[in-house]
């Protein structure tokens, strides 16, 4: 069957259809449609890195009158968009018809005199809207409607799924509530526009990209902002030389390696966003990691941002993230689901360290998709299979070739519901043979593992790298307690329908019990419990026996 169909609600996230009306409900299945003219991941993000070129990011006083407010800047020019939403203050994201209109804007600006402070001069795009007199700018009651940009509180999550009828429906609701907005995405490459003005000091033709969890589908709102600094694409670079005759080349500065230069450039561009870049607090330049990186937090828009260089292959499995996505509804509806379930069980952490990271869990979910009977997703070597010429990428002598044109690829037709899908993927992880196997999802098919790491999940474009290298022998337990955990509970009369407290309000059940505070505390134990024992596979396979046989006839 040619694939025809694709998630409405994906395609809008994404920038890539425009009608939104308030009666969407992003994630219901009878909202696919036809997904011709759907754009490939490239073509979206030129797209919204144009319309963030076009914006403005201003802080307003908290009760400034939207009509006023939208009156005094279209002085410079047409609005195409604009929303507010508060982060230490309120603040208004301007988005321009014509780029021309910033450059009106900037003529009128002023550069603040402090008394007692200097300040320095670098006229970026993050404005301060002051008020003076008594000019007609603030509503006089309550300011804007703000557009929320973090994810609601777990309990209130909780009480939103529980009130839901089926668990399919939960699956569904948690997506659309955790999500990334509209508003969110234009917001986060509007961040790393600003960046790239910074940049653009030293290499005016360089962009900043965005990869990880911001683009690919898969970003819960609140997600960190993983920026890339690619200079690959200024012009001179690999430029045909005449047979004879003059030609004139650039001298430059030489370095020992690829690595070095990048930690040279981090490092200057890294102290230019610490020393000039309005907004921009708590610099940490990390450049011995194995990517070296810039981490410092955007006060403005509360993101906390991670900016690289040099690192086309997280591009590309975030492109390739975006793809299989798209490919059906229910990957992202699983990949939310077991990204909070995780997070609620303390699998993964905000922290780093040995627990299992968000990007090693979908990769997780990804193999599981393909693992059913019907696969749900085909592998990447198919998507390699299907790749036209214009598709071939080659990084660092890896191939990272794969299909970017959706419409060429075929699906099969799988009709489980959410439901079962996330059923099977605690039972598929609760007995599957870490001990012996790797997860690899360019070849569908679990792998003998090649080291002794815990985890082990090849990088798809990378295949000497394990994704979750960092991942001890105890996280790993963890996951795989609270997996059968889980399992058990779902299949439970108690927790596998709605059910109501004594006042008549809804209890957790389903997905809410799954990850509510109480279905944490029983994994631990368990997982204390299933310490000093034999091998791991046995064990887990023996336990998830005993777990199903004590089911029929126990409760918690
Ligand atoms: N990445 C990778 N190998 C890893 C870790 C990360 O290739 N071992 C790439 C992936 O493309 C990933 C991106 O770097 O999506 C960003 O990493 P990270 O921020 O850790 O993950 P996200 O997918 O962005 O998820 P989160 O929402 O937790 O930030
Ligand atoms: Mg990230």
């Amino acid at each position: 069957k040619r694939l025809s169909k694709l998630d409405s609600c994906f395609q809008r996230k994404l920038g890539i259809s425009t009608a939104v009306t308030k009666t969407d409900t992003c994630n219901k299945k009878d909202e696919i449609e036809p997904k011709d003219g759907l754009k490939s991941f490239h073509s979206v993000q030129e797209e919204r890195i144009e319309q963030a070129e076009r914006s403005v990011l201003i802080s307003c006083p908290s009760k400034t009158n939207e009509n006023n407010f939208l009156k005094y800047l279209s002085r410079h020019g047409d609005i195409n968009k604009c929303f507010f939403y508060e982060s230490y203050g309120t603040y208004a994201v301007v988005e321009f018809v014509h780029k021309e209109s910033l450059a009106s804007l900037h003529q009128g600006t002023a550069i603040p005199t402090i008394n007692h402070e200097a300040t320095v001069p670098f006229k970026s795009r993050l404005l301060t809207l002051r008020q003076t007199g008594s000019v007609e700018m603030s509503s006089g009651k309550s300011g804007p409607l703000c557009q929320p940009q973090i994810t609601i509180p777990m309990k209130d999550l909780i009480l939103r799924l529980s009130n839901e009828n089926s668990v399919d429906q939960q699956i569904s609701s948690l997506t659309e509530m955790y999500q990334l907005t509209e508003e969110n995405v234009c917001l986060r490459f509007l961040v790393c526009s600003l960046l790239k003005d910074i940049a653009a000091a030293y290499f005016p033709e360089c962009k900043i990209r965005l990869f990880g969890s911001s683009v690919n589908g898969f970003g819960k709102l609140g997600c960190d902002l993983d920026m890339f600094l690619d200079l690959d694409s200024i012009s001179g670079r690999n430029l045909k030389k005449l047979k004879a005759g003059f030609s004139l080349e650039y001298q430059t500065k030489r370095s020992v390696s690829e690595r070095a230069v990048t930690q040279s450039i981090l490092s200057v561009i890294g102290e230019c966003v610490d020393q000039f870049g309005p907004g921009c607090v708590g610099v940490q330049k990390i450049l011995q990691a194995r990517c070296p990186l810039v981490r410092f937090a955007h006060q403005p828009s509360g993101f906390q941002c991670d900016l690289t260089a040099n690192n086309r292959v997280a591009m590309k499995s975030t492109e390739l993230l975006y793809l299989y996505g798209g490919l059906d509804w229910r990957v992202r509806c699983l990949v939310f689901s077991v990204r909070c379930w995780a997070r609620s069980h303390s699998i993964t952490s905000s922290i780093p360290g040995a627990w299992i990271s968000n990007f090693s869990l979908t990769v997780m979910v990804l193999f599981f998709l393909q693992r059913r009977s019907v696969p749900i997703l085909p592998t990447l070597d198919y998507l390699n299979k299907l790749a036209g010429p214009l598709d071939k990428c080659v990084i660092d002598g890896n191939d990272c070739t794969f299909v970017s044109d959706m419409t060429k690829i075929q699906v099969q037709d799988n009709t489980e519901t959410l439901e079962q899908l996330l059923q099977e993927f605690f039972e598929f992880y609760g007995t599957f043979a870490f001990n012996r196997m790797s997860i690899n999802i360019r070849k569908g098919q679990e792998q003998n593992k090649s080291d002794t790491s815990p985890l082990h999940i090849q990088n798809p474009f990378d295949t000497t790298l394990n994704v979750s290298k960092n991942v001890n022998v105890t996280q790993l337990e963890r996951f795989v307690a609270v997996c059968r955990e889980s399992a058990w509970m779902l299949q439970q009369q108690e927790f596998n329908a709605p059910r109501t407290n004594g006042d008549g309000t809804r209890a957790p059940w389903g997905l809410a019990a799954l990850i509510s505070p109480s279905a944490s505390q029983v994994a631990k134990v368990k997982s204390r419990r299933a310490k000093k024992r034999e091998p791991a596979s046995e064990r887990i396979k023996s336990l998830l026996e005993s777990l199903k046989n004590k089911g029929k006839t126990a409760s918690v």
